[in-house]
């Protein structure tokens, strides 16, 4: 990028973050996540870095802070309430300890405070005489809100601070002042005023209810739990607050009362009555912070509030102290945060990809950037609807969101960034020489014949070999394109007469990888008639269509001279997947396929038995299950003669809740749909 370009894109930038964080602090609204700002943010640090003349006084980058809203009384801090430096990988955490170790003594060893950082809203809580008298907002950092009113809802907030007489015989009390014995003479004498400082936050369950409940009212949802606590805090009704069942952990006292580490000042909060952070570990070095980093990032779906990584600081306080502060950071603690789910980047250019039905879909073509730890380079663009909506153009900056496994999606595009040269995207008006089109009522395009086009082909042998169709191990799409461009095959059936030899004379195929992909193949010849039903790719035939045909025809020989009348009277078959499989098995191309296919060795088996155990029940799936894959249990519940379904009704008969299941459970349990575990669905197979 020019030093011209750059300056164009940072004033941009600048306007935009800035735009973001009036909503955020000044009016409680938020348009973007957290993770995109960040992303913005970053992009406008690194162009500084490149270009340090270009870096104004007025930059984001130049300043952390917010104004203090009106309608609440101000209250000033003892000291800042500071905000934290981010990292986001081993390296740059490797890097903050290299910076502080430079500014201490050569051989000084340094222990750590890890913690896990909840994704609340900051507060400080004044005791005097161990009454709470006052509790306020950060504010800018120097002036908050008073807000005690509604802290005092919070029922984990305590109203006077504990006696350590009281609990003096309790085990866990006990046990902290055994080992810190200090600490027993610091809470028993305590100064006049005492400052904590800690979290508001939200459960995600109370989250969830509360959302239900604004869906049940018809009103606009909350976008994260965070934004309720923040909001319900600094709400002018008490009530209200009170009403939002928030919670609150302390992670620091302020005021000097002789403690000597951080991890005394968590012990000391929670011998004085104040809810702390128990995931926490003290740690000697910075792979033991990684350890705990790792094993939280594993666990943090299964914690019952949100959080967005790890606080790492410095536990000796002297050390801390003597670290010092610049800006509104202390040098001694960062956060180590968690990949986000969310980043910004631009899109360079728009291309169309075709799959096996000869639908094409758009794909935007992403200037690389990490997205959940994972570099990501392109985005599904859905179809031409899904563009219109958005509103993208090749040139945006936009916002990607990655979740799981699956191919991210573009969730908005910044507008106000667009440049000049943006340019709009619109279909081709041909494919594979072939003319596209868009049927009435349809939302995709597609090429009029797509059995002659070899890039649907490809698409085809790639389905066919996959993990829910005929599941040949080894067999990916870089190897079968490898097959079809040295006319090894020209479709799925040759791949059955594939021999070793054949596959020797490729360049880096060595033998032992001929052989076995040769023995992978001929494992599989022998396949049930739903998924041949499935791998044949007709149009409108997913899994669970081509398992209802299986069942209702039992062979092939059935379903391929089947009339279109009877195909009508199936139950689950609707009139256009009914016309397409009539229309499929009548194509003399269709017909030349598999009896290829057969003659190649493939043998489909008849429709296994069903047993009648589940014969005439409906059942559910939701959440994670821990031993079987989805299509598992659904394939052993219909080989038992039971139905799946996707959605609960009153029809249903079981819904099967795995971890964290969702509105499928609540839905469940409000028309009194039996709800049972894996371990219950397994036993009930037996
Ligand atoms: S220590 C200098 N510990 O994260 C502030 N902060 O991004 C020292 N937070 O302002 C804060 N969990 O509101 C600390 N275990 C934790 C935390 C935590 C959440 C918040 C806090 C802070 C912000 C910094």
């Amino acid at each position: 990028m020019t030093k011209e370009e750059a300056k164009k894109r940072i004033a941009k930038l600048k306007s935009e973050i800035n735009y973001h964080r009036y909503l955020y602090h000044v009016l409680n609204r938020q348009e973007i996540s957290d993770a995109a700002l960040d992303s913005l943010k970053h992009e406008l640090s690194k162009l500084e870095e490149q270009f340090p003349d270009l870096v104004t006084s007025d930059s984001p980058t130049q300043r952390v802070a917010g104004l203090v809203l009106k309608g609440f009384k101000k209250i000033s801090h003892s000291q800042p309430m500071l905000s934290l430096g981010d990292v986001f990988s081993v390296d740059e955490l490797k890097d903050w300890d290299n910076r502080i170790k430079k500014l201490l003594p050569a051989q000084q060893k340094l222990e750590y405070f890890a913690e896990i950082k909840i994704d609340g809203f900051a507060v400080s809580l004044i005791y005097e005489n161990g009454v709470l008298k006052n509790g306020s907002t950060r504010g800018d950092s120097k002036v908050g809100e008073d807000v005690t009113e509604n802290l005092k809802t919070i029922d984990s907030i305590p109203m006077s601070l504990a006696s350590p007489e009281d609990f003096r015989e309790h085990a866990a009390i006990k046990e902290i002042f055994k080992n810190f014995p200090e600490l027993k003479k610091i809470s028993g004498d305590l100064p006049k005023t005492l400052e904590v400082r800690g979290e508001i936050y939200m459960s995600k369950k109370t989250f969830e209810e509360i959302n239900r409940e604004q869906k049940k009212k018809k009103l606009p949802l909350f976008a994260n739990p965070r934004n309720i606590a923040a909001g319900s805090v600094r709400q002018l009704d008490p009530q209200m607050t009170a009403s939002r069942k928030l919670d609150f952990l302390v992670y620091d006292i302020v005021t000097d009362v002789g403690q000597r580490t951080h991890e005394e000042e968590h012990l000391l909060a929670k011998i004085l009555g104040f809810k702390t952070i128990e995931k926490a570990k003290l740690c000697k070095s910075l792979d033991e912070i990684e350890e705990f980093w790792k094993d939280i990032l594993r666990e943090r779906e299964k914690l019952p509030s949100l959080i967005d990584g790890i606080v790492v600081q410095v536990n000796k306080n002297e050390i801390f102290e003597q670290l010092g502060v610049v800006g509104k950071t202390p040098r001694a603690a960062v956060a180590f945060k968690f990949p986000a789910e969310e980043a910004t980047t631009i899109v360079e250019d728009i291309i169309v990809q075709i799959g096996r039905t000869g639908v094409l879909t758009p794909v935007a073509v992403l200037k690389p950037v990490k997205v959940s730890g994972v570099t990501v380079s392109r985005a599904t663009l859905h179809n031409m609807d899904e563009i219109r909506k958005l509103d993208v153009r090749i040139g945006d900056t936009v916002i990607i969101q990655r979740a799981g496994d699956v191919i991210p999606d573009i969730v908005k595009v910044l507008k106000k960034l667009r440049p000049g040269y943006s340019r709009e995207f619109n279909m081709p008006r041909t494919f594979c020489k072939q003319k596209v089109m868009r049927q009435e009522g349809e939302v995709a395009y597609r090429i009029e014949h797509p059995e002659k086009c070899d890039l649907v082909n490809r698409e085809k042998i790639y389905h066919f070999v996959s993990k829910n169709v005929f599941d040949i191990q080894g067999l990916g799409p870089k190897i079968i394109d490898r097959l079809l461009d040295e006319g090894l095959i020209q479709d799925a059936a040759d791949l059955f007469l594939l021999k070793e030899k054949d596959l020797e004379h490729l360049e880096r195929f060595a033998e032992k990888s001929a052989a076995n992909l040769v023995e992978a193949i001929q494992e599989r010849k022998k396949i049930e008639l739903s998924r041949f039903i499935y791998a044949l790719g007709l149009l409108h035939v997913g899994e669970e269509t081509a398992f209802d045909l299986a069942k209702h025809f039992g062979n092939l020989d059935n379903l391929s001279s089947v009339s279109l009348e009877e195909l009508r009277r199936i139950p689950n078959i609707g009139e256009v997947v009914a016309e397409s499989v009539y229309g499929w098995f009548k194509e003399e191309i269709h017909k030349k396929f598999i009896h290829k296919l057969l003659k190649a060795g493939v043998e489909v088996g008849s429709m296994r038995p069903i047993s009648k155990k589940l014969a005439g029940k409906t059942f559910v799936l939701t959440g994670g299950l821990e031993s079987l894959a989805r299509d598992e249990a659904k394939r052993m519940i219909r080989e038992k003669g039971g139905d799946v379904s996707e959605s609960v009704s009153a029809q249903t008969d079981y819904v099967i809740a795995g971890s964290d299941a969702g509105s499928k459970l609540d839905k469940a349990k409000k028309l009194g749909v039996k709800t049972i575990s894996e371990k219950e669905f397994l036993n009930m197979l037996e």
